[in-house]
């Protein structure tokens, strides 16, 4: 049996594990021109000072890998090919254990990990310009050696990435794409999870957690079922939370409303 979340159980209808396993045989049989759709809705938001100026001024590029100058515009992701370079010129150099955090919002989790783990290098990438440029605003203000941010979709990341090359990629809090309709969109799916797997290194960590009863779920019916990942709690298990996860601003909007969270953690073979 799973293991019980903290905070008690949050019953939907639909989240019976049959009619979770049918939900995900029939995105497995849409056509796969359909399965390629984005995975994030970018919105217009309020960006503040700091992270328009983080955004906009060359002094911050070393924090933003693919940094334009430009605001409102989807970064481009072509021309990143290896994460590892970009340390080159860093204390902790291009062969440190390197962990990519994608969709960090407004990436309170990665700042505080990568402080807390200065011989690591952390990499995000993400959508949404405000957490972009207050991550790489942050990162300068503490001087931080080992973090950078991508502006740009995640998956086209991967696509161009050399299979083996991280040592964790996290996922905190997806967004869950509530409706039937909108499953294709989950970043979890059989698909994304074997480009994920691809190229995670042998024994490499992808870590996910969300407060969704279906998403968590769904994501232990995918990920249990594919043989390249072990799930480091046994089949059919959560893991405990653990401690070097910070709280995320989504989780902490959670637990406001009494939600509780569910971690995954798998390992890949
Ligand atoms: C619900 S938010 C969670 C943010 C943060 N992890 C937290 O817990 O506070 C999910 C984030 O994932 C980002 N996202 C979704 N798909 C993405 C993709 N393919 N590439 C980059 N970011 C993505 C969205 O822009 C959004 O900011």
């Amino acid at each position: 049996m799973p293991l019980a979340p903290v905070g008690g159980d949050r019953q939907t209808p639909d989240t019976n594990p049959d009619s979770i396993s049918q939900d995900i045989a029939n995105l497995n049989k849409t056509p796969k021109e359909f399965r390629t759709i984005n995975t994030f809705m970018r919105r217009r938001t309020h960006i503040n000072q700091n992270a328009l100026s983080a955004l906009t001024d060359p002094l911050y590029a070393p924090y933003i890998i693919n940094h334009s100058g430009d605001v409102g515009k989807l970064g481009d992701v072509s021309a990143i090919h290896d994460l590892r370079a970009y340390f080159a010129n860093t204390p902790n150099g291009t062969d440190a254990p390197l962990t990519l955090e994608i969709g960090f919002g407004m990436g309170d989790s990665l700042l505080q990990m990568a402080q807390e783990n200065p011989k690591r290098n952390f990499v995000g990438i993400e959508v949404h310009e405000p957490g972009i440029g207050r991550v790489a605003y942050t990162a300068h203000e503490l001087g931080l050696t080992n973090l950078k941010v991508i502006n740009g979709d995640a998956i086209a990341l991967l696509h161009n990435l050399p299979d083996d090359h991280l040592d964790v990629v996290q996922l905190y809090f997806p967004d869950p794409w509530q409706k039937k309709r909108h499953y294709k969109r989950r970043f979890v799916t059989h698909d994304r999870m074997s480009l994920v797997a691809d190229k995670l290194k042998s024994g490499g960590v992808f870590h996910s957690a969300t407060d969704w009863e279906h998403y968590a779920l769904w994501m232990l019916d995918i990920l249990d079922a594919m043989p390249v990942f072990s799930n480091m709690a046994g089949m059919g298990n959560f893991s405990p939370r653990p401690d070097y996860r910070p709280e995320t601003k989504f989780e902490k909007r959670g637990v406001d409303y009494g939600r509780p969270s569910w971690d995954l953690l798998y390992k890949k073979q």
